[in-house]
Formats: structure tokens, sequence, C-alpha cells
């Protein structure tokens, strides 16, 4: 097979899994042969092509771990209504508006008109340096629709060059005709959905929106449960409004990742830091909704969370796709330094997709998604979010993109 030298590299930042941290190293070059990395070091010998990275900085491509792209429009008018009317989120979704205001327009589209708008909102995410997406159902709410949009997921992540990665979130939120009747939908999701997915095998993974109004504990468990018995791997939006205890069950149920977490308490963290859980940071939402309370990232770091950060891109409560940006937020709102932050957006970001041994960092053996940037060190990504600072994407070895 042909390999290709990446040579003259200014800084290469990555998680090295040899030594447990986040490294930077400088004069080293990398030789990828097909999709992956084979060799990483000083001097190396002979490739068939070499790439002169001209003393940049090189990453490995951004994972983002949690976002809701299955959709039809965008709901700025809430947008306003929470800039102008001073209305929050969660008064807003109580007056009719939030998730299940997206529901009908998934619903009426026909599956090519939403691939159509998967792949452009895809072709975003690509060209900020995601290498890797997770993608949520999560506003069909009937077994049709939901499957519908895990099947739009399936045939953009077919022909994409980014890689999808599939999880149906049938919780996401009570159809209005189970408004009163709560448990019935409980039960079409265990009973009816959860092992169409399964049987489709559509689907990695199971999400749950533990939240008061939507899914409480015991329904949340339930769900989760079942889903697992199925092959779909738990996880949850947990603790993001109000504080139920989501991550004590996040942490009970084992669950591979916790997300949002902007209302977690001590208990919380110390039985996530007790526990393999991911703790997935959504700062990007946080921001859009005008909230001022961000995850307490310090706290849960000092306990010992493993920490992800996602953009959580969707209709309602956050419209941003960039990683860079997310980063620019984390470093301000969530105090983390830089290399903590791209250690959260790569390699901790693929533990939470359990792809940690494949993606989310460069390493002898792991795939060549990467990165080589415009600038010369990793410092500057935080403070140059307002421009496009990438050179080349390297996405499973094949260049994808140049400036
Ligand atoms: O993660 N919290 C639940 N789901 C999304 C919001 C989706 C929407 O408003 O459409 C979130 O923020
Ligand atoms: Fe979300």
């Amino acid at each position: 097979m042909q390999t290709l030298k990446l040579g003259n590299i200014g800084s290469l930042v990555t998680y090295d899994s040899k030594v447990k941290k986040m490294v930077s190293y400088e004069d080293i070059e990398i030789v990828i042969s097909g999709d992956k990395v084979i060799d990483i070091g000083k001097n190396l010998g002979h490739a068939d092509s070499f790439f002169d990275c001209k003393q940049k900085l090189v990453t490995p491509g951004f994972v983002d771990c949690h976002t809701h792209p299955v959709f039809l429009d965008t709901r700025e008018d809430e947008f306003h209504m929470r800039v102008s009317d001073g209305l929050s989120y969660e008064q807003i979704s109580n007056m009719g508006g939030g998730i299940s205001r997206s529901i009908e327009g998934v619903k009426n589209s026909s599956e090519s008109l939403l691939i159509s708008k998967v792949k452009s909102r895809m072709d975003k995410f690509l060209v900020s340096g995601t290498t890797t997406v997770e993608c949520k159902s999560g506003y069909g709410l009937d077994t049709k629709t939901e499957l519908k949009s895990l099947r739009v997921i399936d045939r953009v992540n077919k022909k994409h060059k980014i890689d999808m990665i599939p999880t149906f979130m049938g919780a996401h939120d009570f159809p209005t005709k189970f408004i009163n009747d709560k448990d019935s939908y409980i039960d079409l999701i265990c009973d009816e959905m959860i092992p169409e997915v399964a049987k489709q095998g559509i689907a990695k993974f199971n999400d749950v929106f533990c939240e008061k109004d939507y899914f409480n504990l015991d329904q949340s468990e339930k769900i989760l449960s079942v889903g697992r018995k199925y092959g779909l791997h738990p996880r949850m939006h947990a603790d993001e409004f109000y504080d139920l205890g989501a991550s004590n069950l996040a942490a009970d149920l084992n669950v591979v990742s916790a997300d949002h977490l902007m209302k977690i308490n001590c208990k919380g963290i110390e039985a996530l830091a007790a526990s393999e859980v991911v703790g997935t940071l959504l700062p990007g939402t946080t921001f859009f909704l005008g909230k001022h309370k961000y995850a307490p990232y310090k706290e849960l770091k000092k306990n010992g969370v493993q920490v992800a950060i996602a953009t959580d891109y969707n209709p309602g409560s956050c419209s941003i796709h960039s990683m860079p940006f997310i980063i620019m937020l984390s470093c301000i709102y969530l105090h983390m330094n830089i290399f903590e932050a791209i250690k959260s957006s790569t390699y901790t970001a693929a533990k939470s997709l359990m792809l940690e041994n494949e993606i989310g960092s460069i390493e002898k053996g792991k795939k060549a998604d990467i990165l080589i940037w415009n600038l010369s060190r990793a410092e500057e990504i935080p403070c140059s979010v307002d421009s496009q600072q990438l050179n080349v994407i390297l996405k499973n070895g094949k260049s994808i993109f140049t400036s």
C-alpha cells in the first residue's frame, strides 16, 4: 500500500495513550498507509509521498459526541422570544415550543428532503474539522418517524466523508397524544421502537432526556435497561435544567455518557467520579440559551470525572456546528486550558462513543483523521474562531478539504 509522510510539523498536539496524557511534539513526522497512522517519530525513512506541514500545528480531527441534526427547520423565533421577551427555554417549551415544535416537520418531510438537509449540515461539521459526529433521532416520537430519522442518518453516513454514529432517542419528549398517559409512551418505546431499531441495526446508542417535565428517573431507567437488553448502549441527557439526581442514575446504570450536567450536585459529581461514565459538557447550549451557570468543569475535574465537550447542535437550543467555537467557550466559561479542551473534544469524546481505540488521537494503529492547521500553536485556536483556520483535513488518510 502507498505511504504518505507528513513532515515539517510545527507541533503535534494529541492525547498519547502510552503516557496517558496530552503531548505536544516538535520535529516529528507521521506516516500514513491506507486509512491508518503506521508510524510517528523523528527522521522516519522514505515514503511514497510527502506533505510539507510548513511548521504548522497538527491535531486529531474533532469528535462531536452529541448532536441532534435530523430536523426540518430551525426555531429561530424561540431565540428572539428569549432575547426580546426574556423567556427561558423551559418557559417556551411549557408554552408549546421546544422539541415538540420540531416533530411535525420531520413527520411530514420526505426522506429525501431530510437527507439533503442532514447532508448539508454534515458538510458544515466537516469543514470545521469534525471528522466523527454522533447523531441522534428524536424529532419523530413515533415508530415510523424515529425509524425514518435513523434511516436518514444511515443513508447520509454511507455517502458522506464524515463518520456518523447513530443514537436512537425516542425518549426526547412525549408526543401530544400521550401527554396524559405517559406510561403508554414508555411502553411504546420499550415494546415496539427499541426492538425494531435493534432488529434493523441502525443505532449504536439509546439516549433519554431525563429531566423535569420530560422523562423521570424510573422511566429513564426502564428505557435504558430495555435498550441495553437489545444491545443499545445507554447514554443520558442528565441534570440540564433541574437537578433530578439524573447523574446518580447515570452512575448506577453505568451509562456510557451523562450529558449537559449544568445542574449536577455534589453527590452526582461524586457518583460520576466513582464510575466510568464520561461527563459530556455542552457549553454551546448554555451560551446560546443565554444562561449564566455553566456546568461545573473544575469540580468535575477535581473529583476525577472524565470530561468530553460537544456542540449539542439542534434546531432550538444550539445552532453551533464548530468544535473550535465550543473549545473557545470551554476555555472562557468552563475554565479549561487549551490542552484540556483539545483532549475533551478528541480523545474523551471518542471514549464517550466507545471509539477511543480507533479515533480521537494521532497514534500508531489509529485512523488517520488529522487536521493540519494554518495556525502555529494550539493556543491560537480559541483566539481565531471567526475565520477558517484549517489548511488540510485528512479523513481516513485521504485529503478531503484543502483551504
Ligand atoms: O440537548 N435537551 C434536550 N434536547 C436538546 C434540545 C433540543 C431542542 O430544543 O430541539 C438539547 O439541548
Ligand atoms: Fe441534546
